[in-house]
């Protein structure tokens, strides 16, 4: 399997076409950003850490059942996936208040939740990614409702799973962003990425962060603090 062209390029990942029709290749840039990309900055390690958390979680995911676009990792810092059409939604599961429902509800940051709480994003650029409900998903034409009941089913199982994970290695999942799409053949996927650019753990010893608000809040090196986590990481897997 070899990579042909590029099929699309963001800030932190490059994703390649292959000559499989059914495989992507997507590669982990050291970039890093912050507050809608204004913040940015090159962080040498980063991809390959991201990459590896993403794989080891996508991996544990499908090993209980459930459908990513995860096939294998590939090289350093890169994942061999399965290529998707991918759903313009964002969906959040918050365990504990932490970032924008803190300002939008002016509450302490670490309040705990009653339960999980679920949000939808649409996934556009030029309107700054709007909160959005099944309504306006389905009447606007972005997911239907049967297709958000599935992803926010799905969500929460990854949600319960990735807390009994994380708890068993010393990490509170403090809330997450997953993403969805589509195979060739219509299955429903996770895809993107779940790693500590996409999510925010604390360690539960001295409430340390272990993820991407490091550097959105200036709180040191975040090279050391992703390395620990995938090292715990692969202890428990
Ligand atoms: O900023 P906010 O509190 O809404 O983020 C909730 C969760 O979603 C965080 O874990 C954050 O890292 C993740 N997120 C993301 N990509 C975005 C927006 C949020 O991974 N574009």
């Amino acid at each position: 399997m070899k990579k042909t062209q590029i099929l699309s390029e963001g800030y932190t990942k490059v994703v390649y076409d292959t000559d499989d029709p059914e495989v992507t290749v997507i590669e982990f840039k050291d970039t890093v950003t912050a507050f809608r990309n204004i913040k940015r900055a090159t962080i040498k390690g980063k991809g390959r850490l991201t990459c590896r958390v993403s794989s080891l979680i996508m991996g544990y995911l499908n090993s209980k059942g459930l459908k990513t676009h995860f096939v294998k990792e590939d090289g350093d810092n890169g994942q061999v996936c399965l290529k998707v059409r991918v759903i313009p939604v964002r969906i959040i599961m918050r365990n504990a208040a932490a970032g924008s429902i803190v300002r939008t509800f002016g509450i302490p940051a670490g309040t705990a939740l009653k339960h999980p709480v679920v949000e939808m994003t649409y996934k556009n650029n030029d309107l700054d990614n709007p909160i959005i409900n099944r309504d306006h998903a389905d009447a606007l034409g972005i997911a239907t409702y049967q297709e958000t009941e599935a992803m926010i089913e799905t969500s929460r199982k990854v949600n319960s799973l990735l807390c009994e994970l994380f708890a068993s290695i010393g990490v509170q999942l403090v809330d997450f962003k997953i993403e969805f799409g589509y195979t060739a053949d219509g299955t429903m996927v996770i895809t993107d990425e779940i790693s500590p650019d996409t999510c925010r753990f604390r360690n539960m010893s001295d409430g340390r962060q272990m993820d991407r608000d490091r550097y959105r809040y200036d709180q040191g090196d975040i090279i050391d603090t992703y390395q620990e986590l995938t090292n715990r990481l692969e202890k428990a897997l």
